[in-house]
């Protein structure tokens, strides 16, 4: 029996990433109030925010000193926007503390409002650079198979997943896609991770020489593939990367949109795997997720080019009404300082072993082929037979059949087909990661019993 509030849901809201049938029949998960790492749904149900929300609320749900900040801005100064050499205080000081932790060598900000406009900016970046700089021709992006960038037509290109193309009429030309790095899936047998890795790297090369190499303009990757399944890269891929986008002048971007900000270990993913990026793409964790915000860090070299390009034209005509929103840096400044005053990367470091020992002590349950993970960001394939790794049919929804369960048992987690990622508040403590893992271990339990009594264990 539904609730009124679900019936008006149902109603009234068209849901992202939702199927909009099914969903008229069950309703909403109506969350009503946060604390810590947990939130609470309108029934008064406790559950573990496993994905930290969409892997974005690090500093958890109630952190007073954020709520006081947004406050303050708020009656200071609520809005201006930066449009036609405009500014103000938080804009810029958010942007010289972002240059001061990059992890590369970082000239100028870009901001905006969502991960997806971010890699938005980077495409449009990429071709006006490539003007400027007289090469016209130099303009196809590649990125991966199972990689996501987000929504927009640009970024949506970007990604490499199906329900993000299909009658959308997606990937615009000119946007490529080579094979993503999941070891587990895709190596051959006994192949190890450096000679998949070598592989990889090799099929790049490949593509951009059958391409051209003077019409590929950029690379995009996240340091950990995040809805594609939270697959961490194998040994050697990002170095082996590196070497071949150097070779034939190809910018690399890194979509840090999930991994910025502590989540894989350091402060940004870009380290933690040695990634020659020459821009890199932030949002959710700048602001701890209490405001939308996002931003573009660009090396010199690129920044150059725009201001080349914009003193030819006039100006530099991209933007958005909100870019550098001055409560959303006020908010990411403040959350900057947390990080840093609560030493969070060396929190993360502290509870890793906790969380990889729990996570990946999954694989010894039948129904797990995979458990890997780094920081505190990990993911669980689910297959129907462990020696051949035989995938279940997708359609039967096992990884999704799990995350209901797992609700029941209160811990909220996300499916992507049959992978299951855990990517936890970077706050939580090795007793809650203990707490979440074993939730999830019963819910794993009730799964097999489901999936027992549909038939569909491979023999
Ligand atoms: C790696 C990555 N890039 C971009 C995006 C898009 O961000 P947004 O949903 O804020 O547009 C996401 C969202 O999950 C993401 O994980």
């Amino acid at each position: 029996m539904l609730s009124n509030l679900a019936v008006r849901d149902i109603e009234t809201l068209v849901h992202p990433y939702t199927n909009l049938a099914t969903h008229r029949e069950t309703g909403p998960l109506v969350l009503e109030s946060g604390k810590g790492v947990f939130v609470t749904d309108s029934n008064g149900k406790e559950y573990i925010e496993g994905m930290a929300g969409l892997w974005c609320t690090s500093l958890g749900y109630s952190n007073q000193e954020l709520v006081d900040t947004a406050t303050e801005q708020m009656k200071k100064l609520p809005f201006t926007h930066i449009f036609g050499g405009r500014s103000h205080d938080p804009a810029i000081e958010l942007a010289e503390k972002l240059k001061e932790i990059a992890p590369v060598p970082i000239s100028k900000v870009f901001y905006g409002a969502s991960g997806s406009d971010a890699n938005d900016t980077q495409v449009k970046i990429v071709w006006y650079m490539n003007n400027a700089l007289g090469r016209p021709q130099k303009k196809k992006i590649i990125s991966r198979l199972k990689g996501y960038h987000g929504v927009t037509v640009a970024s949506a290109s970007l990604t490499g997943l199906p329900n993000n193309h299909i009658d959308f009429d997606l990937p615009l030309p000119g946007f490529l896609h080579t094979s993503s790095a999941h070891h587990y899936r895709f190596a051959e047998a006994g192949e190890s991770e450096q000679d998949y890795s070598s592989r990889l790297a090799a099929e790049l090369e490949e593509m951009i020489l059958r391409e051209g190499p003077d019409t590929v303009a950029a690379f995009i990757a996240e340091p950990v593939m995040g809805a594609g399944g939270a697959i961490t890269p194998p040994e050697g891929y990002f170095e082996k990367i590196n070497a071949v986008l150097a070779k034939y002048d190809i910018l690399f971007i890194a979509d840090e949109v999930i991994t910025g900000f502590g989540r894989t270990g350091n402060m940004f993913g870009t380290t933690t795997y040695g990634m020659n990026a020459d821009t890199i793409s932030l949002a959710k964790q700048i602001t701890s997720a209490y405001f939308p915000l996002s931003a573009v860090m660009m090396n010199d070299t690129v920044y150059q080019a725009l201001v080349d390009q914009s003193r030819k034209i006039g100006t530099f005509g991209h933007g958005n009404t909100y870019a550098g929103h001055p409560v959303g840096c006020a908010i990411a400044i403040k959350t900057l300082e947390i990080y840093k005053r609560d030493k969070i990367v060396e929190h993360v470091r502290k509870v890793e072993p906790t969380f990889l020992r729990c996570l990946t002590a999954l694989a010894d349950h039948p129904l797990v082929g995979e458990a890997r993970g780094v920081g505190l960001i990990g993911g669980v394939e689910l297959v129907s037979n462990k020696a051949s790794k035989a995938p279940f049919e997708a359609k039967k929804g096992v990884g999704a059949k799990s995350v209901l369960f797992a609700q029941e048992e209160g811990l909220i987690t996300r499916a992507m087909g049959d992978r299951v990622a855990f990517c936890p508040p970077l706050i939580i403590t090795e007793a809650e990661i203990e707490e979440m893992f074993s939730r999830y271990k019963r819910a794993l339990d009730k799964t097999l019993n489901w999936v027992k009594a549909e038939g569909l264990l491979a023999a």
